[in-house]
Parts: structure tokens; C-alpha cells; sequence
């Protein structure tokens, strides 16, 4: 039985443009995929959903994004059931895009297992509809998200590189995050963008340096500054908070240990990672068992 893996993203770039009618935000991000991933069993069965989840403590009812993409799934293309189980290791409320990608995940691996009856563009459409993060997680890699998130581009892949994503140990709301009082008239940040897109940007390092929800994240969730604070003291390079937080990303450069290793007993985690290629994700995308590596 194919057991997918079901990667994180982080945001190496974030713009909000402003707040739309429907009350969502008008964004520009730039997703980036990464090692960092949960592992999704599926079984076609003659009836009903199940959900079986290991790991992070997440619910195996339909709150789980993973379910609800299987019960869309099912709605319009699939009759009977199916069986799932999720090993889970993305942190929950981590702007790590966990619940997204599962759903993604599911709705990618159900679509082999029924035989490919979803159009690419009605696969887009059911993901839209699950979340503002699920369409990227179609796509992985490098890619441009903009509108809630949405609408995506892929951008030319990027070399390779390590980073940490730590865990602060606390879950942001996301909407909490964007409900926190209007946003400042947002200046664009087009040359960034445009570098991306002509290929001109090589590591994804090179990118990390704006996201609009940054600030009232750091404000409103001290354990994240705190984290956020003490990488930036131990000369790490590159450092930001992911989406809404909680996970802060660091380009480690030159040193070693993540210097948040001594703090794990206060619920701080280090995850020691690599950005992925959308080569690097069709050839990891499925593993033999749950087990491996
Ligand atoms: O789309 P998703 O369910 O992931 O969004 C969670 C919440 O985050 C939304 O209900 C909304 O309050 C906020 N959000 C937003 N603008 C976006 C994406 C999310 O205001 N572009």
C-alpha cells in the first residue's frame, strides 16, 4: 500500500495588500516547500471515511482538513470510501501549512487511486474551496501565491538549502492574526518578485526578509519573540516568522545546533530541514512504508 509523504511549506515572502469585501486578504506570498512532512496511508473501502491519526495531536473527525478533502473528493468523482492514516510531525498552528498539505495530499493520492477522473483545473477548484493554502500544496516547490493565496504560479526552482524551523510550542490562529487590527498601506516589493521570476535568485535565503503579519505576531505572542529574539542574538542570518506564525525559519549559516536545542524542555523545538524542489518532491511523493525514512 503507497504510503505519501505530505511536505511543509514556509513563506519566504509576504505581502498583504490589503482587506477585500469577502473579509478575506488580498496577498503576495512566495511558498516554499520543505523536508519537514507528515505521511498519509490511504485504502479505497466500499463505504464511509476513516480517520486514523498518529503523532501531533490532531482530530481524526471531520475537522481534520485531511477528512473533509477526502469527503470533497468522494462527493464528486469517487463512490465508496476510504481509509486513511496520518502520521503527523508538522507542528499545529505553525503557518507550517500542515492541515493544507494533508489535504492536498489526499486529494492528489485519491485521484491516482480512482484513476485520474478529477480535471487538474476541478482539482484546483475542490482545494480553494477546502482552504486559501490547499492549491499551492498541488503545486510545491517555489511558487508565487496570490489573491487569499489561491491563485498559484510555480516560480523557476531554487538550489537546495538547510534551515531550521523551530517550534515555539504555541498555536497561532491564523485568523486571530489577520483580524488584529488594520494593516499599514502595504509599499510592493515588485524588484523581489520579478528576480524570482526571470530566474535571477538562486537560494532561497536570498529571498526571506518580508512578511507583512511578522510584527503583530512577534507583538502579540511573546513565546514566539522570545524564540525569534535569541536566534537573531546567536547570529543566525536569516530569520523569520512563517505565514502567521508560530514556526520562526532561520537560514543557519554558519553554525551547527540550532542554539534553541537547550530550551526544548520549555516546549521549543528544532527541526533541522532542507527547502525541496518540486523535482525533489515527485521523487520523494510516495515511500514503501511508514516507517522508512
Ligand atoms: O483560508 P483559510 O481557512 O486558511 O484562512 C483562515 C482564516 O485566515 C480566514 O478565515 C481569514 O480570517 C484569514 N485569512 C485572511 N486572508 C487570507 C487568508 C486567510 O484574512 N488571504
Amino acid at each position: 500500500m503507497p504510503v505519501f509523504r505530505s511536505f511543509a511549506k514556509i513563506n519566504l515572502h509576504l505581502e498583504v495588500l490589503g482587506r477585500r469585501p469577502d473579509g478575506f486578504h488580498e496577498l503576495r506570498t512566495v511558498f516554499q516547500s520543505v523536508s519537514l512532512h507528515d505521511r498519509i496511508t490511504l485504502e479505497r473501502t466500499a463505504a464511509a471515511i476513516e480517520l486514523e491519526v498518529r503523532g501531533e495531536p490532531v482530530p481524526g473527525d471531520r475537522t481534520n482538513l485531511a477528512w473533509r478533502a477526502a469527503e470533497a473528493f468522494l462527493e464528486r468523482w469517487g463512490d465508496g470510501g476510504v481509509a486513511m492514516r496520518l502520521d503527523k510531525r508538522i507542528p499545529v498552528g505553525g503557518g507550517l501549512g500542515g492541515g493544507s498539505s494533508n489535504a492536498a495530499t489526499v486529494l492528489l493520492a485519491l485521484r491516482g487511486l480512482f484513476g485520474e477522473p478529477a480535471a487538474p483545473e476541478e482539482l484546483v477548484e475542490t482545494a480553494a474551496a477546502l482552504g486559501s493554502d490547499v492549491p499551492y500544496f498541488l503545486v510545491g516547490g517555489t511558487a508565487l501565491g496570490t489573491g487569499r493565496g489561491e491563485r498559484v504560479t510555480a516560480l523557476p526552482d531554487l538550489v537546495e538549502e538547510r534551515l531550521w524551523i523551530v517550534d515555539p510550542g504555541v498555536r497561532v490562529s491564523t485568523r486571530e492574526v489577520f483580524a488584529a487590527g488594520p494593516f499599514a498601506r502595504s509599499v510592493p516589493d515588485d524588484e523581489r518578485i520579478e528576480r524570482l521570476r526571470r530566474g535571477e535568485t538562486r537560494r532561497p535565503s536570498e529571498v526571506l526578509g518580508r512578511n507583512d503579519l511578522e510584527s503583530r505576531v512577534l507583538r502579540r505572542y511573546p513565546q514566539v519573540e522570545a524564540v525569534y529574539t535569541a536566534l537573531v542574538q546567536s547570529g543566525v542570518e536569516r530569520v523569520g516568522v512563517t505565514g502567521s506564525g508560530a514556526a520562526v525559519c532561520a537560514f543557519a549559516g554558519r553554525l551547527d545546533e540550532c542554539p534553541l536545542n537547550a530550551l526544548a524542555s520549555s516546549g521549543v523545538r528544532c527541526f533541522d530541514v532542507t527547502t525541496l524542489s518540486r523535482r525533489s518532491i515527485a521523487s520523494r511523493q510516495t515511500v514503501d512504508s511508514v516507517e522508512g525514512p
